[in-house]
């Protein structure tokens, strides 16, 4: 069964950073890139490092605990197309930003 939760209002999260959540039962990375809104399963697939924090740079975050590289647009890993994280649909209404959660 999906769910759909509201996260923050879109205002709070400028263009070029990440933020954590909790969404149900998962921890989403959601993300505002200059061509717009992406969220991840926010927990690292290599050792559990927090991808919200990661630096992101065309269209890729970098986790900050050990490099890994996670493609926004499909989750997945750079170099290892068989590691992908979760993707979350984001939707905005109004200033409101939404996810599905699966
Ligand atoms: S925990 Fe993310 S690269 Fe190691």
């Amino acid at each position: 069964m999906s769910i759909r939760v509201r996260l923050a209002s879109a205002h709070e999260i400028p263009v070029g950073t990440g933020r954590e959540f909790v969404a149900g039962d998962r921890i989403v990375a959601l993300f505002h890139t200059a061509d717009g809104w992406h969220a991840l399963d926010g927990i690292c697939s290599h050792a559990g490092g927090p991808l919200a924090q990661g630096r992101v740079e065309d269209g890729v975050v970098t986790c900050p605990w050990h490099g890994w590289q996670y493609r926004l647009e499909t989750g997945h890993h750079c170099l290892n197309s068989r590691i992908q994280q979760s993707c979350f649909t984001v939707e905005v209404v109004g200033d409101d930003l939404f996810v599905t959660i699966d």
